[in-house]
């Protein structure tokens, strides 16, 4: 079996993509994230085949924000499927919501603190109060401990920080952003190595087009596994 703790984000339109992008990596990868961009495309029938089939992990990337009550029902039916990880907004309400929906089941809830896309002008625009974004993050993802999260998303920048909260004891965190030495970086600005990743305190790290671009995801996926091991 292949490392876990690269998962590589099946980010390609529709399931039949996805499933052929899956063969080609083979036993090289474990552990895939399947996100809303491929939801209409057939994202929870692949994540079933992947997981019934093939044994391989799933995260489902879907950021959950709404009130308690919706957000408990969704996670409860979704928590039906198998999946290993699920992202929902770190807002307390939300988290605890989250992880009564996925009582009784293995699913991991994930917290997401602060989107990576948002600056302060972003945040100031949505009302969210004053102060440094790392700042903010930390402390959103603190109380998202607090409300039960099993994990939280975070920048590989903010890895080691976040490794530091005592909250943070027996959790896990989760880096997308990641790009291995010479890749290109496409729109990600806070980029850091898988090495960089995982010795930051990083449990798993989120690969996307380095692997599903490449002229040959395999060797890709591969190489990063290798850096990990190494790492
Ligand atoms: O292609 P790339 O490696 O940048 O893909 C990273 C994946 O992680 C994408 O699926 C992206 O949506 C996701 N992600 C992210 N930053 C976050 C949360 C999720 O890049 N803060």
């Amino acid at each position: 079996m292949s490392d876990d703790r690269l998962i590589v984000a099946l980010d390609v339109p529709h399931a039949v993509a996805g499933l052929e992008l899956t063969r080609q990596l083979g036993d090289a990868v474990s552990f895939y994230k399947i996100g809303l961009g491929m939801l209409t495309g057939g994202g929870l029938a692949l994540a079933n085949e992947l997981k019934q089939e093939h044994g391989k992990r799933i995260f489902l990337d879907m950021k959950l924000f709404d009130i308690s009550a919706t957000v408990e029902a969704a996670v409860r039916g979704l928590a039906q499927f198998d999946l290993d990880f699920l992202t929902v907004h770190g807002d307390p309400h939300v988290v605890r919501a989250a992880c009564e929906g996925a009582a009784g089941s293995d699913l991991k809830i994930l917290a997401v603190t602060i989107l990576t896309s948002l600056d302060r002008a972003d945040l100031d625009a949505a009302l969210i109060r004053d102060g440094d974004i790392p700042d903010l993050v930390a402390t959103r993802a603190a109380r998202a401990f607090e409300a039960g999260a099993h994990g939280i998303i975070a920048s590989p920048n903010e890895a080691a920080v976040l490794r530091d909260l005592p909250e943070a004891e027996g959790r896990l965190i989760v880096t997308p952003g990641v790009r291995p030495a010479g890749a290109d970086a496409g729109d990600q600005k806070r980029i850091a190595t898988p090495a960089r990743a995982i010795a930051d305190g990083a449990d798993h790290i989120v690969v996307g087009r380095p692997v599903h671009l490449a002229e040959d995801p395999r060797a890709a996926a591969k190489a990063i596994t290798a850096e990990i091991a190494a790492a």
